[in-house]
């Protein structure tokens, strides 16, 4: 673990400070953005107008939830199986996250959002690295919210790295919450609302630990076409659910 993660690990506080306390709002939404390629496809475009499409809707939709109440936004923007797509759309995306997150930083101190990724660091590009830890260095005290980067993540990599790291100190009687703070995640609250796009129903190795009592919105929508109002209507919904955590009806 490089230094700088350990020094991010050690953050416990931040991510429920602007909680507004009410358990009708998720606390931490975690969002799969997907059918990019097909709202592209559809269009006669690229693949990739789909991906710099969503991009661009990143500020608005994190600003509609960061209102809403919502302290943690996770999304999952390149997953460790995403390398199997052809080299143009790897590198395309690469850059696109490379460029959005140098545009952006203004904006998230302005936005006073703190920025985290998750994922492995060996394998994508020195100039995404570099824009991820300038990034997390330089929002790491903004308080308002938490927006979580899943970059070449997989939850069954990520258990796997944790268990490997809790071994390699000796860790001995390992318990849920020791394991946890082993995770990529750490401090980050579990997670409240999934929320999938394009009308899959998969977790396709996205925070499986994480998502052990997540509530799951499938929407039809492809992720291009997103909207604060299609939000709204997830938000709502979610509001209605009994949570249970295994217990009984409150
Ligand atoms: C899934 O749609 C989407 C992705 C694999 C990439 C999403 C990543 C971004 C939009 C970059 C976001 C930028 C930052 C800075 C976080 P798909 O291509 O699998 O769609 P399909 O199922 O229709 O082919």
């Amino acid at each position: 673990m490089s230094l700088l993660s350990k020094i991010f690990k050690s953050k416990t506080v931040g991510e429920i400070e602007n909680s507004t306390g009410n358990h009708s709002i998720p606390g931490h939404v975690a969002i799969m953005m997907d059918g990019n390629g097909r709202w592209a496809t559809k269009r006669g475009l690229p693949r990739t107008a789909g991906h710099a499409n969503a991009a661009g809707k990143l500020e608005n939709l994190m600003t509609y939830l960061l209102d809403r109440g919502v302290h943690t936004v996770s999304l999952y923007a390149f997953s460790t199986e995403n390398w199997k797509r052809s080299k143009q759309e790897v590198d395309f995306l690469m850059n696109l996250m490379t460029k959005e997150l140098k545009r952006g930083k203004k904006r998230f101190m302005e936005m006073n959002v703190r920025i985290k990724a998750i994922g492995r660091r060996d394998n994508i590009p020195t100039k995404l690295l570099d824009a991820i830890e300038d990034l997390e260095l330089a929002t790491f005290g903004n308080t308002r919210g938490t927006l979580c980067l899943a970059i070449d993540y997989g939850g069954q990599d990520e258990i796997v790295r944790a268990a490997q790291a809790a071994i390699d100190e000796g860790v001995e009687n390992l318990t849920k919450e020791a394991f946890n703070s082993y995770l990529d995640s750490g401090e980050l609250t579990p997670i409240d609302l999934v929320i999938r796009t394009s009308g899959e129903f998969r977790l396709s190795n996205f925070m499986l630990w994480q998502m052990a009592y997540s509530e799951f919105a499938f929407i039809p929508e492809m992720w291009p076409d997103m909207t604060p109002k299609i939000l709204e209507k997830i938000l709502k919904d979610y509001s209605t659910r009994n949570r249970r955590f295994g217990g009984t009806k409150k």
